[in-house]
């Protein structure tokens, strides 16, 4: 039995490239009304302390269109017996008996880690704080290759919010994995990568700058990954307000980049995005919040059916426990 809740469980390429293969292979079968119902009388929980649109929403759908059913709460710390006192551990205990698989979103990092310590059920982490979002990356790394046919020698800048995003703590950790990746980090003084991350970049030798100004290296980009200033996130309103519109990605920005490159966002987006781009045939953010479906179909089935699958996505073995490292 396993959990999902690193992006590290995937650094193994041969099992990154398994789950985006398999979820290409769910689009197309979906595509061609060709899915079945693979996961019929199966049960999924949602458990979100934390609001959520897309996350939850494709979970859900991902479940019933695989032929599963979905129960839950979208806001857990209010409608559940949390509000009551009960802790996360019990939560998840009692749950684990009503579900096959808890897909949970909490405010603390860490949380998901001590949720499966106590699961009997596959727990999925769908973002814990400012810690991980392990399925925003995998479905970014789908999107990526989907969009340049290519994992490896990539320019990759991400902006905005680096120290509380978890998208990219996640994301960054997998692309680092790949050969000829380098990395622009473009942010704020204040909310600048984290240092730990930093430092395993050093150790790993791969390359990478940090900078304020994104129009210094705009131009040698394939993937812009922007990302929203995480409000929620500040203990001080004020240093919030004084950066959050640092950012504002619009058409000016846009023509000075490759012709054949992409601009993301997990989003939600504030105002770092300016809408006038979206038509832009190289902005893929929508397209990459639909991807979320297919790939987290892929690891539904990956959890829940793997050992009746005979397409041979039998990568149990090869993935971690979902221990910390
Ligand atoms: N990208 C993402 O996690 O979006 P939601 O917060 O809407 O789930």
């Amino acid at each position: 039995m396993k959990h999902i809740i690193s992006a590290k469980q995937f650094k193994d390429t041969l099992i990154l490239d398994k789950v985006l293969d398999l979820a290409g292979h769910l689009e197309t079968s979906a595509e061609n009304g060709a899915l079945g119902e693979p996961l019929r009388g199966m049960v999924m929980a949602t458990l979100f302390y934390e609001p959520s649109t897309r996350t939850r929403l494709s979970f859900e759908s991902a479940m019933v269109k695989l032929g599963g059913s979905v129960i839950g709460t979208e806001s857990a710390g209010h409608f559940s017996s949390v509000v009551k006192g009960e802790s996360l551990r019990d939560t998840i205990k009692v749950v684990g008996g009503y579900a096959d698989v808890i897909v949970l979103r909490h405010f603390e990092e860490g949380s998901a880690y001590e949720a499966a310590s106590v699961s009997s059920v596959p727990v999925i982490n769908a973002g814990d704080g400012p810690g991980q979002h392990p399925t925003q990356a995998l479905l970014d790394m789908y999107t990526i290759k989907k969009e340049l046919g290519r994992l490896d020698d990539l320019k990759v800048a991400f902006v905005g919010d680096l120290m509380y995003g978890r998208t990219v703590h996640s994301l960054a950790y997998l692309l680092a994995q790949r050969k000829g990746v380098k990395f622009f980090f473009v942010s704020p003084e204040d909310i600048r990568m984290r240092r730990d991350f930093i430092t395993h970049l050093d150790g790993w030798g791969v390359p990478y700058l940090e900078l304020s100004n994104l129009m210094e290296i705009i131009r040698e980009v394939d993937v812009l990954y922007v990302t929203r200033i995480q409000k929620e996130r500040f203990r001080s309103m004020e240093d919030y307000e004084r950066i959050k519109d640092v950012y504002s990605i619009n058409k000016d920005v846009i023509s000075k980049m490759k012709e054949k490159s992409i601009i993301m966002h997990p989003l939600p987006r504030v105002n770092e995005l300016n809408e006038e781009i979206d038509d832009d045939n190289r902005a893929v953010y929508f397209k990459q919040a639909k991807n979320g479906l297919y790939v987290r179909m892929a690891l539904l089935t990956i959890l829940l059916k793997w050992e009746l699958d005979d397409r041979n996505y039998k990568i149990d073995k090869y993935m971690g426990s979902g221990e910390q490292e």
